[in-house]
């Protein structure tokens, strides 16, 4: 048996998350600890996006959420930013067949309309074609802030008009990016950093935490599955007590 099956052979299919949010960070030290140009670490972390996007799919994991680019990453030297962009317009093409075959569903949350033609068009191109695939959501966090998501919400209710007694979780919920997708179990951070740096602020409030030294170009099968093994040994009270927690699993059981 592989070391990734004897992992595998650990897990509870029955209680995986349903919904994996991941901070991919150390791609720049993964590419400086090798004497090589930070660009060549954000590559080598493509090819971890594409084992972790197959792996959730195989496992059933309903939706994936990748912080590929955040809001303050366009201060970044415009080099990198545009080796970046090159390297979002090379993954969205090339990844069309394998997003389509396995019948993903592409999606992207923050402000779009910064980003530059050459990944807007096959971003858009993408997201139409595979807008009816259900077996899973990939989303892409690009440009993406967790502070400007929950003011663009903000916004959005106010020219809805919404009373402040018409306001609930739920109706705020529907203004965020994140809107249909299940609620956020698991956010992972790789590279030793212990921060969620404006990721999903909203939806990780109730989300277990799983944080990694690995370097996000290092982190592959073997590394998710360990972080899953772990999430499904934490015991998630969402406020109640652990009593209640095991009462309740024992009345749906
Ligand atoms: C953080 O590492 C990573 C990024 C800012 C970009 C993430 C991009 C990729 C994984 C590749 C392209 C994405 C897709 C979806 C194909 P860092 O540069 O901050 O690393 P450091 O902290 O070691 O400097």
């Amino acid at each position: 048996m592989s070391a990734l099956d004897s992992l595998l052979s650990q897990l509870d299919p029955k209680r995986l998350p349903r919904h994996v949010g991941i901070i991919m960070d150390g791609n720049g030290r993964w590419a400086e600890a090798r004497g090589q140009d930070r660009l060549v670490g954000h590559r080598e972390g493509s090819r971890s996006v594409r084992a972790i996007t197959r792996l959730s799919r195989r496992l059933g994991i309903r939706a994936l959420t990748l912080y590929a680019f955040s809001s303050q990453n366009w201060q970044r030297p415009a080099e990198e930013v545009a080796g970046l962009m090159a390297l979002l317009r090379e993954y969205l093409v090339g990844e069309r067949d394998e997003i389509m075959d396995n019948d993903i569903r592409l999606s992207a949350l923050g402000d779009l309309d910064k980003l530059p033609r050459l990944v807007r068009e096959p971003l858009d191109a993408l997201m139409a074609e595979s807008a009816g695939n259900r077996s899973m959501t990939l989303s892409l966090a690009l440009s993406y802030g967790g502070r400007d998501e929950l003011l663009m919400a903000c916004r959005a209710l106010l020219a809805q008009g919404c009373a402040p007694g018409e306001l609930d979780e739920a109706r705020f919920e529907q203004c965020l990016y994140t809107a249909g997708l299940p609620p956020l179990d698991l956010v992972i951070r790789t590279s030793g950093e212990l921060r969620l740096s404006n990721f999903l602020l909203w939806q990780s409030a109730y989300a277990e935490l799983h944080f990694t030294e690995a370097l996000w170009p290092d982190f592959r099968e073997e590394a998710f599955v360990r972080a899953l093994i772990d999430y499904q040994a934490r015991e998630r009270r969402l406020g109640l007590t652990s009593a209640q927690v095991h009462s309740t699993a024992m009345k749906l059981a």
